[in-house]
This record gives C-alpha cells, sequence and structure tokens, in this order.
C-alpha cells in the first residue's frame, strides 16, 4: 500500500469507499468549522450537529482517507502502553479518568451503531494479555501482577487467567479483560457522516486548510474559499495551528499491519496482545464463507528512523506463523503512522493558549477511541465550557514525570539537524532505481531525490516544510518522512501528512 493512496485497496480488506463530497469552492459561514475528516474529526462534527451546533467538516484529501482507514480497530479501553505505566505517569485518579473516559468512548460508539442501526460488525469480545516470546512464565506473572493490581487501581475490569489458543501459550500466566469491542471503522463512519449530512452538516473533501487567522471569529482559508467560525476543531491527526507546543510532546511511530486468511473457529474471536514492548497483537475480521482474516500487528520504530518494512512484514509474518501454524495465505500488508504522547494520553481540548480554538491529537495507538471521545469532549467544551476528563487530556499540560520521555523523544531533532552536516544517503540521482530516494549533499544544503515507480526523477528541498528537519525515504509506502514530528510528502513533495501544511519546496 502507498500513502498516497495509490494501492489503498488492501486496508480493510479491499474497502476503498471513501464518502463522496464537494470541493470547497465558496466561502462558509458556521458555529464550528472541524478540520479533518478521520474518527476524531466525525466524531466531533457529528456530537456537535447531534447540540444544535451548525457545523462544517473540511478534509484535504477524500473523507475518512487519512490514518483511520489503515487502523486496525481494536476498541480497548486500556491503556497502550500498559496500565502500570500509566498510574505510574499520571497518578491514580488522572489514570482512573483515562480509563473511564476511553470506556466511555466505546460505550458510545455502541450507542450510535444501535441508534442507527449500523451494520458494522460491532461485537464486545474478550481482551487478553500474553506473554512475549522471550519471557518465562514466571516473568510472565510478575507482569500480570503488575498490570492487574494498577488495572484494579483505575476500574478496569480484569481477571487472572491461564492460557490463550495460540501455540506454545496455551497454559501461559494471562490476564483477561472482558467487553472490550471491535468493528469496521469506514462501515460505521460512512453511516455517521450520512446521518451528520442528514441533519444539515456540511462536508467538503480535497480541500486543504492551508492558513488559519485566529479572533473572535476563527477564518480558514482554503484554495478556492474560506470558512468562518466561532470555534475551530483541529482533528487533522497532527495539529496544524500550532507550530511547536503540542509537537514537542509526541512523537511519530510507524506501525505495522498484515492480514491472512484463517479457517473460521480456528482461533477464537478476541483481542490478544502480548507484553512486549512495541507489543504485537492478533485480532480477527469477518470473512465470508468457511474463512475469517486475522490481523497481526506491531514491529513499530520512530518514522524515519529506519526503511525496512520487507524484513518487519518478515518477522511479524514469523511471529504469527509460529502461534497459528495453520494459518492461511496473506491477503493484505500496509503501515500507518501512530503519534505517541510523552504522557501515554491524548491531547484533546482547548489548543494551548486560544480560547475558540480545540485540537485532538496524540492517539498513540488508541486513536480511535481517542477520536470517539474527542467528539464527547469537545462537544462539552463548546456547548458547556467544560468537561469531567477535561485535566486527563488537556493539551497545555507537560507533567514532571514525563519529564524524561520528552528530552529522549526531542533528541531525534537534535540528531537530525545534526545531519545538515553530514554527506548524503546518495552520491548521484543516475544512481537511483524505480522506487529508491535518498538525501544528497548539494553545496550547503540538502536534496530530497527520487525515482518514482513510473521512473520519472523527482528533486526537491530535503527540509521539511514544517520546522526544518531532514526527510528521509520511505521505499514501503514510497514517500518522505520527518523523523522530527511526523509530516510526510509525496515523491512529487506534495504533504500528506500533517503537521506539514505545505509540500517540499
Ligand atoms: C496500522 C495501524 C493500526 C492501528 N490500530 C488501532 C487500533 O487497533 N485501535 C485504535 O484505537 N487505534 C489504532 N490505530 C490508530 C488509529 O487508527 C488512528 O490514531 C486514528 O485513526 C487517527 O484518527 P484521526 O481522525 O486523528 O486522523 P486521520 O484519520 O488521519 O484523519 C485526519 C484527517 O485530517 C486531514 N487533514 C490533514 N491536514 C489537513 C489540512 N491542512 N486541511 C484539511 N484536512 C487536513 C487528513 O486528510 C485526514 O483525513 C492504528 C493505526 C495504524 C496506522
Ligand atoms: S514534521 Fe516537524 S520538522 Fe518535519
Amino acid at each position: 500500500m502507498n500513502v498516497s493512496g495509490e494501492a489503498t485497496k488492501s486496508v480493510w480488506m479491499l474497502d476503498t469507499k471513501f464518502p463522496t463530497a464537494p470541493r470547497l469552492q465558496q466561502d462558509e459561514h458556521c458555529d464550528v468549522a472541524v478540520v479533518g475528516a478521520g474518527i476524531a474529526g466525525v466524531s466531533i462534527a457529528y456530537e456537535l450537529v447531534l447540540a444544535g451546533r451548525n457545523v462544517v467538516l473540511v478534509d484535504r484529501g477524500p473523507l475518512l482517507g487519512g490514518m483511520t482507514s489503515r487502523t486496525t480497530a481494536h476498541l480497548a479501553p486500556v491503556c497502550d502502553d500498559g496500565l502500570g505505566a500509566l498510574v505510574e505517569m499520571r497518578g491514580e485518579e488522572l489514570a482512573r479518568g483515562f480509563q473511564e473516559s476511553q470506556q466511555a468512548a466505546v460505550d458510545r460508539i455502541e450507542e450510535l451503531v444501535g441508534n442507527l442501526a449500523i451494520d458494522c460488525d460491532f461485537r464486545r469480545l474478550d481482551g487478553f494479555l500474553f506473554p512475549a516470546a522471550w519471557m518465562d512464565d514466571e516473568e510472565a506473572a510478575k507482569q500480570c501482577d503488575k498490570e492487574y493490581a494498577a488495572a484494579i487501581k483505575v476500574g478496569a475490569i480484569v481477571e487472572r487467567s491461564k492460557g490463550v489458543p495460540l501455540n506454545g501459550h496455551e497454559s501461559a500466566p494471562v490476564l483477561r479483560y472482558p467487553n472490550q469491542a471491535t468493528f469496521h471503522p469506514l462501515k460505521y463512519l460512512r453511516a455517521i457522516l450520512a446521518d451528520f449530512e442528514k441533519r444539515g452538516g456540511r462536508t467538503f473533501a480535497n480541500s486543504a486548510v492551508t492558513d488559519i487567522e485566529e479572533g473572535d471569529q476563527v477564518r480558514l482559508k482554503c484554495e478556492r474559499g474560506a470558512i468562518t467560525a466561532s470555534n475551530a476543531v483541529f482533528a487533522t491527526n497532527s495539529p496544524i495551528n500550532t507550530w511547536v507546543k503540542i509537537h514537542s510532546k509526541m512523537a511519530p511511530y510507524r506501525t505495522y499491519a498484515m492480514a491472512f486468511e484463517i479457517t473460521k473457529r480456528l482461533l477464537s474471536d478476541a483481542l490478544y496482545w502480548d507484553m512486549d514492548d512495541p507489543y504485537y497483537y492478533v485480532r480477527l475480521n469477518p470473512g465470508s464463507g468457511k474463512t475469517n482474516y486475522l490481523i497481526v500487528g506491531g514491529r513499530d520504530h520512530k518514522s524515519g528512523e529506519a526503511d525496512d518494512g520487507d524484513a518487519r512484514f518478515a518477522a511479524l509474518e514469523a511471529w504469527i506463523r509460529a502461534l497459528v501454524p495453520d494459518l492461511g495465505g496473506e491477503t493484505a500488508r500496509w503501515s500507518g503512522q501512530v503519534l505517541d504522547t510523552i504522557d501515554y494520553c491524548g491531547f484533546i481540548g482547548r489548543s494551548p493558549g486560544s480560547k475558540n480554538v480545540f485540537v485532538a491529537t496524540g492517539d498513540s495507538g488508541q486513536g480511535i477511541t481517542h477520536g470517539a471521545l474527542a467528539g464527547l469532549l469537545i462537544r462539552d467544551l463548546v456547548v458547556k465550557g467544560s468537561n469531567s476528563w477535561e485535566a486527563v487530556y488537556a493539551p497545555d499540560r507537560t507533567p514532571p514525570a514525563a519529564f524524561a520521555n520528552y528530552l529522549s523523544e526531542n533528541l531525534t531533532a537534535v540528531k537530525n539537524f545534526a545531519e545538515y552536516l553530514l554527506p548524503g544517503q546518495v552520491k548521484s540521482a543516475e544512481d537511483l532505481k524505480s522506487g529508491e530516494g535518498g538525501v544528497i549533499h548539494d553545496g550547503l544544503s540538502k536534496l530530497a531525490v527520487c525515482r518514482d515507480r513510473d521512473g520519472k526523477l523527482h528533486t526537491h528541498s530535503a527540509s521539511c516544510s514544517h520546522l526544518g528537519c531532514i526527510v528521509h525515504w520511505n521505499s514501503t509506502e514510497q514517500c518522505w518522512d520527518c523523523p522530527c514530528h511526523g509530516s510526510q510528502f509525496a515523491p512529487d513533495g506534495a504533504v500528506l501528512n500533517g503537521p506539514a501544511i505545505r509540500g517540499l519546496s
């Protein structure tokens, strides 16, 4: 699959039905403008329309075509980084608020599925935390004890249990989290968008917001029109309205997923994730006839710091075939990016220093629940001015306990700027074969040079249009990744992912 949308058919088992919407061609006025139509933007726009607000939802590309189309969609309220780590980082009270709010997000999705009778394979199921491949039972039991104690502290429902139906782990110490969930995100969101429009919400696609003017009213400029609103919400996955304040508190990680055919009933329908860091996970997606799809994911690395997608997919496949020896053939492979925050919770709320601009970001691998939750939280902030989970997700926070993470994640930018002094990775553009790219030293500057799959050579400045870090070639996705804050650019320099607003020059 390719971020430029070339082969997005592999995502969600060949589902590429992104809803259509007109391009913004004129000026629009509304109560709330929501920028970005992924799970976060759609959920926020929908909750606000239900609350009686006049809402415009605008996206740079097709609606739902961002990271949401790449998700593997577990709806697990349990903190992605582990509950023990969350309690240590945020303290018991805020960790409890996190658990409660993530649970509320899953409940809200279930409620909307029921209200609108959405056919999206939503189902409640168990989640299992099982030992990493390198752990013996003693080590795994210790880890279970730590997570169990933290789960009780934050009010998560958890049970100690023995074994999961994965080869070698049949009698291992595991934790069972009942009442987790999963669904087909695009089927769900298409139905929500249809109801949003039925209730008077307006949607615009292929209309990038390129300028933002804040005041009593917020004015968002697109190429062919502008939106003026009393409030604006940036749900662009990575916020495009602030340059540093939030971006220095989160880091982009690339994560990999694959789907395989599996005979129905070979593996019971549940969410499985192991105790490794970063963890591997397994889940099922319903298929037709006698076949389901098994989805496996993991092998994350910091964006731009590795370009070895094939080796990561091979490792994922080896890992899952050892656990499920009768697995069928591969049907899809893809990767995407998540934004890990320094204290494991998203940034959802009033944008730092703003009174009428809001953000939803910092998904930390739990972007689907964070997105649904953003709908509830930002609706309350706009309509009532407050919400009981505000402190958990406050975008202006920097907890002292997260200082070590803050320093280590920001070292990336320091290391990256040192690259300006190093020789380029590629000697000459002539050396590049189709699908290859690299940075070339050109006097005092660096050039990002790649040859696309059609053999066409592209040359741009290697300096990211966000804050100037040097971009790195990603041969799996055929794009340029910026290691500093996660911007991505197509071979022709066009911006694919924020925080950059403009392409490579
Ligand atoms: C492989 C993978 C597996 C995952 N698995 C899970 C999982 O199991 N559970 C889970 O909870 N999460 C998971 N995640 C994370 C989750 O999918 C994402 O965090 C979530 O979908 C992000 O949603 P979003 O609405 O914030 O962003 P997006 O879906 O990326 O939407 C943002 C939108 O903003 C638009 N935009 C950007 N800039 C502009 C601009 N200037 N003007 C207008 N529009 C703009 C983009 O075009 C895009 O459509 C996974 C992610 C990946 C990659
Ligand atoms: S994303 Fe910030 S410098 Fe590139």
